[in-house]
């Protein structure tokens, strides 16, 4: 039961985040102003999903992995705090900071390197959340491990 929740709750956090990753790049890319402060005013509301989403697959995956001692264990373990920070010291304040000036219409060179920051930071966690993926279906058997 614990293992279903901490992999509901995990696949919750990389698909918002890839839903915000996404909605983002294409809204910059192709829409007009008005249509990426709607974005990013949606992405500082989901943030009431992903938040709680990750702090239950962060602290279960902990409850699961607290006697075990093997690799994928240990990999998990130390990718946790590192997606924990990149979330709270770089997205979340990256993603409140952007959703202002956007609202304010405030479309400056801050605001795009601010951007280029935050879409770096969010493939970053991406790319480690899906390894803690990877490695939770090796864990439980549901993918093959390489020999
Ligand atoms: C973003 C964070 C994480 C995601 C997305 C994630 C995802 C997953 C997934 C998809 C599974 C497979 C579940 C299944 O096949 O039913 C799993 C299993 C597992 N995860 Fe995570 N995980 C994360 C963080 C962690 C952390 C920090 C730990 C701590 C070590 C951890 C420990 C485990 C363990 C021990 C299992 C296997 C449980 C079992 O054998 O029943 N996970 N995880």
């Amino acid at each position: 039961m614990k293992t279903r929740i901490h992999a509901i709750a995990g696949g919750i956090g990389f698909v918002m985040i890839l839903l915000f990753w996404a909605s983002t790049a294409i809204s910059e890319l192709f829409a007009n102003h008005e249509t990426v402060a709607a974005v990013k005013a949606m992405i500082l509301r989901g943030m009431f999903i992903l938040i709680p989403a990750m702090a239950i697959a962060g602290g279960t995956g902990m409850a699961l992995g607290q006697k075990r001692k093997d690799a994928l264990t240990r990999a998990k373990k130390t990718r946790m705090p590192v997606i924990a920070l990149n979330g709270l010291v770089i997205l979340l304040p990256a993603a409140w900071f952007l959703a202002g000036k956007a609202a304010a219409g405030e479309f400056d060179s801050t605001l795009y390197a601010v951007q280029v920051v935050e879409l770096i930071a969010g493939a970053a966690n991406l790319t480690m959340m899906g390894l803690n993926i990877r490695d939770g279906l090796r864990m439980t058997g549901r993918i093959r491990r390489p020999r």
